[in-house]
């Protein structure tokens, strides 16, 4: 039976509770389908702000809350793919994601959350060999991304997508996804449960250092995080 099809029912959570595969699948699932239903403003285009660094902030936390970022993108991927009629508007918002927030964030991923994970997880909850994909898999989005930039700058300045490009936006969009569903059902709640208080301080202040700086990339051109119409 698909996944989608099961009945799931959120088991009693006790202080060590961590979310089978299976249901931490469905659970991520269900999260993205509701994610789905935005309210009127966020359908006219608004995007959530950027999460807050400050010193309070607990890292894991953040990191959720770029990912909810990075669904919206996805979904702007997948309009930009589909859109009959030149939208400058969608491209800038993509292009100001892949060249701003999103290298902040895997970096903060692969040099002050998943080495910490690594340290801190026990061997029953075999991580290791999901955090190594997980940064392949940053590799990869990263050089989907590369190629796609000068697509992307030219539907900025008001072309149509080719085929090839609508092609690629659609894969671009789906391997975000299938990202982000496993870091939000298996890697942060892993970190919930295993990173010390001194280790979140630690990463929080890495990540706030990180964004102090450009973000190593292509230039963020003007207007890229506007509004969508
Ligand atoms: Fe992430
Ligand atoms: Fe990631």
């Amino acid at each position: 039976m698909p996944l989608e099809a099961r009945s799931w029912q959120e088991p009693p959570r006790g202080a060590d509770w961590l979310p089978r595969l299976e249901d931490a699948v469905i659970m991520a699932k269900t999260r993205i389908r509701t994610s789905q239903f935005q309210p009127a403003e966020a359908a006219r285009g608004a995007r959530p702000a950027a999460p807050n660094v400050d010193a309070a902030h607990c890292p894991i936390e953040m990191l959720y809350e770029e990912h909810f970022q990075q669904r919206q993108m996805a979904q702007d991927m997948e309009a930009l793919a589909d859109s009959q009629m030149p939208r400058p508007d969608l491209a800038r918002c993509i292009l100001g994601a892949l060249t701003g927030r999103l290298i902040h964030h895997r970096a903060d991923e692969d040099e002050s959350l998943f080495p910490r994970l690594r340290t801190r997880a026990h061997p029953e909850d075999e991580i290791g060999p999901l955090l190594d994909q997980l940064q392949a898999e940053h590799a990869q989005l990263r050089d989907m991304s590369d190629k796609l930039m000068p697509a992307l700058y030219r539907m900025a300045d008001g072309a149509l997508p080719a085929p090839e490009d609508r092609d690629a936006l659609h894969r671009f969009a789906q391997a975000e996804r299938n990202h982000l569903i496993a870091e939000n059902a298996l890697v942060l709640p892993l970190a919930r449960l295993r990173l010390s208080a001194s280790d979140k301080l630690a990463a929080l202040a890495e990540m706030r250092a990180r964004r102090s700086q450009p973000p190593a990339g292509p230039p963020i051109p003007p207007d890229a995080e506007g509004k969508a119409e």
